[in-house]
């Protein structure tokens, strides 16, 4: 393990993959028929056919977003979590509770994404009569891609907060015990002639899902990710894995950040705070919406938006040929160029999908992908 190891001056920070490296980037697939293929994996898993839609096209979208981490590769996990018991492909995420601009709904330990979608739909619904909605979501597996749900109600004019907690691997500032989630918060608002802005993290210095394609990918990692087990800075992805714990980003601010998710999705949607005894080991969830036009006044709210994006895009880079970017452009750039190139899958990847479609039966070569690579 590099613990704490020194670096030459002129060695170059290493960066954390988020898709797998070139060695092993193995095709391009066109989105569509890789979604298909997901689709049809998730129906085997014994998912309704517009759920394992639903699932599919997230991941799909995670990937054509440039997130990786939160898309196709996870298909492999997901199956396992059928086959453990931990996923119920069947359960269907239910509104339990409307009072005034609040939902609740319970995800049934069902997949995540749809539930995801149901609060999207939900506060939709509740914002038009109120000016805004909070809705909760429980008992409630991976949940994916936070950003997606921001961006989908900020399509739709809505200004779109989105945020959950989920097993504790982040120490909170000054400690080496994994007590919080890696707690990501999604952020969008629309944004007059152009996408919405998206800001989409983790409270996490890193993503576990970046981690681990670090650790298969042999590389290296900047220290202040992690620390090993005895609480020491590491640059080696393994040190979490063999017992250290992620950190949070910016000291005690993200730290400060990611305990106030424990309360807000853990606490708040009866999913409980990951360090605490009624924790129920998924992301709790909380999905809020503001229509801008109800608070505002005379401003036009999109337009402003526009206008401060101009505003940031205009200013002086640091570094000529790195201009200054919105939040959510990297991910606009991404997609566009997956679009139109089709979504890098790699070797290792690519193997397993083969792997677990093969033991459902279910053919890559039927959606064309075979030909497609
Ligand atoms: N469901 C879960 O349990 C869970 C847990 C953790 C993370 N996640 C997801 O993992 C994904 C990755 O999180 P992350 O923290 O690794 O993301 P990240 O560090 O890649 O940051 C992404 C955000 O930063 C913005 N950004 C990146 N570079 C920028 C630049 N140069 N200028 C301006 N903005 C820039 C992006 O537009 C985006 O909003 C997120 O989608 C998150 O929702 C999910």
């Amino acid at each position: 393990m590099r613990t704490g190891s020194r670096r030459a001056p002129e060695e170059r920070e290493p960066t954390v993959p988020n898709t797998a490296p070139a060695a092993t980037a193995g095709r391009r697939l066109p989105a569509p028929a890789l979604a298909d293929f997901a689709a049809r994996i998730f129906s085997a898993l014994g998912t309704r056919q517009e759920a394992a839609r639903v699932v599919a096209d997230a991941l799909v979208d995670a990937d054509l977003a440039g997130h990786g981490s939160h898309g196709v590769m996870r298909i492999p996990r997901y199956a396992g979590f059928v086959r453990d018991g931990a996923v119920d492909p069947t359960a269907q995420a239910r509104v339990v509770a409307v009072d005034g601009a609040a939902a609740r709904i319970d995800a049934g330990w069902g997949w995540g994404q749809p539930a995801g979608m149901l609060a999207v739909a939900t506060a939709r619904e509740l914002v038009e009569q109120h000016g805004l909605a909070a809705v909760t979501i429980a008992n409630c597996n991976h949940i994916g891609r936070l950003g997606a749900y921001g961006e989908r109600l900020a399509e739709q004019g809505l200004v779109g907060i989105a945020l959950c907690n989920a097993e504790p691997v982040v120490a909170p500032a000054g400690s080496r015990d994994r007590l919080l989630g890696t707690n990501p918060l999604a952020l969008a608002a629309p944004r007059s002639g152009g996408a919405p802005v998206v800001l989409d993290i983790a409270t996490a210095a890193v993503a576990e899902g970046k981690l681990s394609l670090a650790r298969d990918a042999g590389a290296a990692i900047p220290t202040g990710l992690v620390v090993d087990a005895e609480g020491r800075p590491s640059d080696d992805p393994r040190a979490f894995y063999d017992g250290g714990a992620l950190l949070p980003f910016g000291g005690h601010k993200g730290s400060g950040i990611s305990i106030f998710i424990e309360i807000l999705g853990g606490i708040l949607s009866g999913s409980g705070a990951a360090a605490g005894s009624r924790y129920d080991h998924g992301n709790g969830t909380l999905v809020l919406a503001l229509d801008p036009g109800r608070l505002v006044g005379t401003i036009p709210f999109a337009d402003a938006v526009a206008e401060l994006t101009g505003v940031v895009e205009a200013s002086r880079p640091v570094d000529a040929a790195q201009p200054v970017m919105m939040p959510g452009t990297p991910e606009q750039r991404a997609r566009r160029e997956r679009e139109r190139d089709g979504v890098p899958v790699s070797a290792v990847v690519w193997a397993e999908l083969e792997r677990v479609a093969g033991e459902l039966g279910v053919d890559p070569a039927l959606d064309g992908l075979e030909a497609a690579a």
